[in-house]
């Protein structure tokens, strides 16, 4: 059955590849994947599964096999990056600003596939499989946590995802069995002074230099107070202040993210972060504020079903193609669905050929990887649904 699965999206690799394409060329970011979600909804009707919305652009299809049987659920991600795309491909983003610099163009062209060859096959499993289109997984909060609330898990009994994965060779799969993927807090921190001519900086309260300050002072944060044995990360990725050369602003905003594993780890970086803003600024003569957003929870693959996922990987693509991976630190709202029900979220890779990483402006994948990454969805409901009990 697996091998037949493979080879029937080989020969559809054209369609597949073709809808990606589609989506590719027009993006839509977070909650605003209006026509995206509407080409997916005709697209299942069109497949013969029924569907429902929720969460705004989310939706929930649904295709039965025989009766009775096991309910597993598949999910893609549906959002694109505000990201004005560079280089000149022939399938580029006509959205300005909005770009699939992240891959869930392929995700969504591999779920379709993978509904059409479970379509054709509804007769020979017993069984239910849930397909989950879910809006804003670049935007926290997030679309897992209103999907899930509006009903997208009722009735399910695992889940699996995988994400094409740039850093890996295109047809190698991976999992890690346990926590793989962070914590993602978000934080914002304003620096307030006194503003005042740039001339006279003794007449003013600098937040530039105190920022800057803030900014070194919290790098200790990771490499002294956490267990060196602990991953953490604390990056800033925003720093604004200021109009024109001559003037000390009256305030510099700083933002950033933080990464963790641990509960203890993120609550200690969390205070950290707070006191060493504060009493940095304050040996300035500044004054800090810090919001600090906790994000997606880490992502704990469930270790049974990861064996059980990467096994159906084996048998569709070979022993070798399994490669051994580590935890990273980005964070991905996956996380929220693995909370509620076992499963598994994969690393496929799709980076043969690629020359920039995911979330860069010239960001594509290798696109022969997307009939196997259909494959290996559809195998992992059929092979589930196949389960005894
Ligand atoms: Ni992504």
């Amino acid at each position: 059955m697996l091998e037949e699965l493979r080879l029937e999206m080989e020969a559809m690799a054209g369609r597949i590849i073709g809808r990606r394409r589609d989506f590719h060329r027009r993006p839509e970011t977070a909650h605003n994947e209006f026509a995206t979600s509407a080409a997916l909804r005709d697209f299942f009707l069109k497949t013969g599964l029924s569907v429902a919305a929720m969460a705004g652009t989310g939706l929930r299809a649904v295709l039965d096999g025989r009766p009775g049987g096991r309910t597993v659920a598949l999910r893609t991600d549906i959002d694109a990056l505000p990201l004005a795309e560079e280089g000149d491909k022939e399938y580029a983003s006509t959205t300005p600003g909005a770009c699939h610099a992240c891959g869930h163009d392929g995700h969504m062209a591999v779920l379709q596939a993978a509904a059409e060859a479970l379509a054709r096959r509804k007769d020979r499993f017993r069984g239910r499989v849930v397909f989950l289109c879910q809006p804003a997984e670049e935007l926290p909060p997030g679309g897992a946590k209103p999907m899930i609330e509006a009903g997208a898990l009722d009735g399910v009994e695992a889940i699996f995802g995988l994400h094409l994965w740039q850093p890996m060779p295109t047809g190698t799969v991976g999992a890690v069995r346990g926590p793989m993927m962070a914590q993602s807090d978000n934080f914002r921190i304003t620096v307030a002074g006194r503003g005042g001519h740039a001339s006279m900086p003794h007449q003013a309260v600098d937040p530039i230099l105190a920022a800057a300050a803030v900014v070194s002072a919290l790098q200790s944060v990771v490499s002294r107070n956490v267990d060196p044995l602990q991953p953490a990360v604390l990056s800033f990725g925003t720093i604004r202040g200021g109009t024109v050369y001559n003037i000390i602003p009256g305030a510099v905003e700083l933002s950033g993210t933080v990464r963790t594993f641990d509960p203890d780890v993120q609550a200690l970086m969390k205070r950290r972060l707070v006191e060493i803003a504060r009493t940095t600024a304050g040996s300035f003569g500044a004054e800090a504020e810090v919001e600090y957003e906790d994000g997606y929870p880490p992502l704990v693959n469930d270790a049974a079903e990861t064996d059980f996922a990467l096994a159906v990987a084996a048998r569709l693509f070979g022993g070798k193609s399994v490669v051994p991976i580590r935890p990273v630190m980005g964070g991905e709202d996956f996380a929220y669905y693995l909370r509620e029900v076992p499963g598994a979220f994969l690393f496929f890779g799709a980076g043969d050929g690629t020359r920039f990483p995911h979330h860069h402006p010239g960001f594509d994948l290798d696109e022969k990887a997307l009939p196997s990454a259909a494959a290996l969805l559809a195998g992992l409901a059929l092979e589930y649904l196949a389960r005894p009990g």
